[in-house]
């Protein structure tokens, strides 16, 4: 989707010639003398138009109006969470074969700019396709919205920020939507390397070798099993001096997980496809830092690898040892996410990091617990828990604090190894958050178990690119507390939006520019590896990150 920001009133929204116009109408709206105002009284009057988010009525070519399609919107209360609903009731309007360019006016709204976030990345959301192993999925004729604001320069910061996190959000989903066979580990890798193509983001992969010298044995016997070799990211995005410590964001990167030789059930296995949703959150929180250059530092970490039963798998009772030291044994070979996290979390400590994050759709247990409403976060320090907690209020991509108390970690004990891999049915999530806490000493550290959250099940069975929204907000909130700790540095990109309050001045990186560079080394795709983000930039394919 191509985004454009236009300041517009209601009597210029009504003059601007577009397929589809989508008026935002608050329950509380006091309609004007403008055409569009008139539209939203009679239907009021006369009972056709009700209040509530999401309530519509749509007209054609009504007089005075230059769009083909007017849709009367109810936004409720305009708050951010009440747009977005309006505008996911507004998706079969914008999506109609006839709707190539639609404008979505906010003017309506008692703080347009609060909003304009929330509405391009509901937007983008709804206008996603999946095409990669579908090339005749029909790509939609809406390609182009014009968001009206009445303040264009009040709404250009969150309407950048709404961009980036529409880019991150998507490239997340992609990639979860991907089947195993077209997401291994090694397309992971590529796709990882070809987001450092963006200026201020490095990428460094370690492949199975180096990843046997780093004494990964958790992670080694994850892969073991598997004909796809394993792959270990590292990505590095320098926005601030290099003394400043930097978030470290640990991703799980299961691109596929049968369970192992404690193999699941044939019902629903492929959905485990997505369980390397947390690497592809990762991913496209990069993507949005590329877009958002904010002035901090952030390292992204992917332990990536398929779980397989085979003869050369490892084995229920079989004890390895962790690159931290501690000895494992794998009761549960299914119970694989938290033993290629813990040895990322161990590599992590090597970056003294200011916050250690990690992000899996770690047990189905935290799906029964908080289904997919709320992603499960578990934290050893308060401060963390409340600027994540805060961060996914903002980005409405919610969490729920859950307990670390040390009498949950009984179960792990074990006669054979320092740690079992798995403790009993009860408190599952939580018994895996405590497994990995051996591991990372006493950095300030927060597990988010998306095992809900990162993919819906269903008819609309799909990724959901959860949680970057909720990251991308809480680095953003960093900016503001590094400022705050460190000395000013003078960092080369300028510092785009500090979560919902905005620096006026921001001036993010153009996502064209991205494109651009991407279209420089475009390459002939095949049909299953194309890759045009569905918000219609920073299109990355493996093959072509392959030729880095
Ligand atoms: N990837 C799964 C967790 C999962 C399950 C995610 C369902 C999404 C939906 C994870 O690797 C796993 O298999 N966990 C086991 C742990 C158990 C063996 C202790 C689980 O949750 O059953
Ligand atoms: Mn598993
Ligand atoms: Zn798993």
């Amino acid at each position: 989707m191509n985004f454009d920001l236009k300041a517009l009133n209601l009597a210029g929204a009504a003059a601007e010639k577009c397929d589809a116009l989508v008026l935002l109408v608050p329950d509380a709206f006091k309609p004007g003398k403008d055409a569009l105002s008139q539209c939203v009284a009679q239907a009021r009057k006369a009972g056709d138009l009700d209040n509530g988010a999401g309530k519509q009525l749509a007209l054609y070519q009504p007089a005075g109006v230059a769009a083909r399609r007017v849709l009367l919107l109810g936004a409720g209360t305009a708050s951010a969470k009440e747009v977005r609903t309006a505008l996911t009731a507004a998706a079969s309007t914008l999506k109609a074969t006839g709707c190539k360019r639609a404008v979505v006016c906010l003017s309506a709204l008692p703080d347009a700019a609060a909003v304009t976030a929330a509405a391009v990345q509901t937007l983008a959301d709804i206008s996603y396709v999946y095409t990669a192993t579908k090339p005749e999925a029909k790509a939609l004729a809406w390609t182009r919205t014009t968001v009206a604001v009445p303040d264009k320069a009040a709404a250009a910061p969150t309407f950048a920020l709404g961009e980036a996190l529409a880019s991150g959000v998507g490239m997340a989903r992609e990639w979860a939507n991907r089947p195993a066979n077209h997401a291994t580990p090694t397309m992971l890798a590529a796709a990882a390397k070809a987001l450092a193509k963006h200026g201020g983001i490095q990428c460094k992969v370690h492949g199975p070798k180096e990843v046997a010298k780093l004494g990964m044995g958790a992670f080694m016997a994850v892969a073991q099993g598997s004909a796809q070799p394993l792959q270990f990211i590292e990505l590095h995005y320098n926005g601030a001096a290099k003394s400043q410590a930097p978030v470290v964001l640990v991703g799980k990167g299961i691109t596929f997980d049968t369970g192992g030789i404690s193999l699941k059930p044939a019902a629903g296995m492929d959905e485990m496809k997505f369980d390397m949703g947390g690497a592809a959150s990762v991913l496209g929180v990069f993507r949005a830092l590329a877009e958002l250059r904010p002035a901090i530092n952030v390292v992204g970490l992917i332990p990536a690898c398929e779980n397989m039963p085979d003869g050369t798998a490892v084995k229920p009772g079989d004890v390895v040892t962790s690159m931290s030291g501690q000895t494992i044994e794998i009761l549960n070979t299914d119970a694989e996410g938290r033993l290629v996290l813990c040895d990322a979390l161990t590599y992590a400590a090597r970056f003294k990091p200011a916050a250690l994050v990690d992000v899996a759709t770690l047990t189905g247990a935290c799906v029964i617990a908080l289904g997919g409403i709320r992603s499960g976060m578990y934290a050893t320090s308060d401060a963390l828990a409340d600027a994540l907690q805060k961060a996914g209020d903002a980005a409405q991509d919610l969490c729920w604090r859950m307990p670390l108390d040390d009498d949950y970690a009984e179960g792990l004990k074990t006669t054979f190894a320092d740690v079992a891999n798995v403790a009993g049915r009860a408190a599952g999530s939580v018994t895996a958050a405590k497994f990995l806490q051996r591991f990372v000493g006493d950095i300030p550290w927060a597990h988010l178990d998306i095992a809900g959250t990162a993919w819906k099940e269903g008819a609309a069975k799909g990724g959901t690119g959860r949680p970057v929204g909720l990251l991308v907000h809480y680095l953003l909130g960093q900016v503001a507390t590094a400022a705050k700790t460190a000395k000013p540095v003078k960092a080369k990109a300028p510092q785009a939006v500090v979560a919902d309050k905005v620096v006026k001045s921001a001036k993010p990186v153009k996502a064209a520019k991205a494109v651009k560079t991407v279209k420089a080394v475009k390459v002939a795709q095949p049909a299953a590896a194309s890759d045009t983000a569905p918000t219609g930039k920073a299109a990355l394919t493996p093959v072509e990150a392959a030729r880095d």
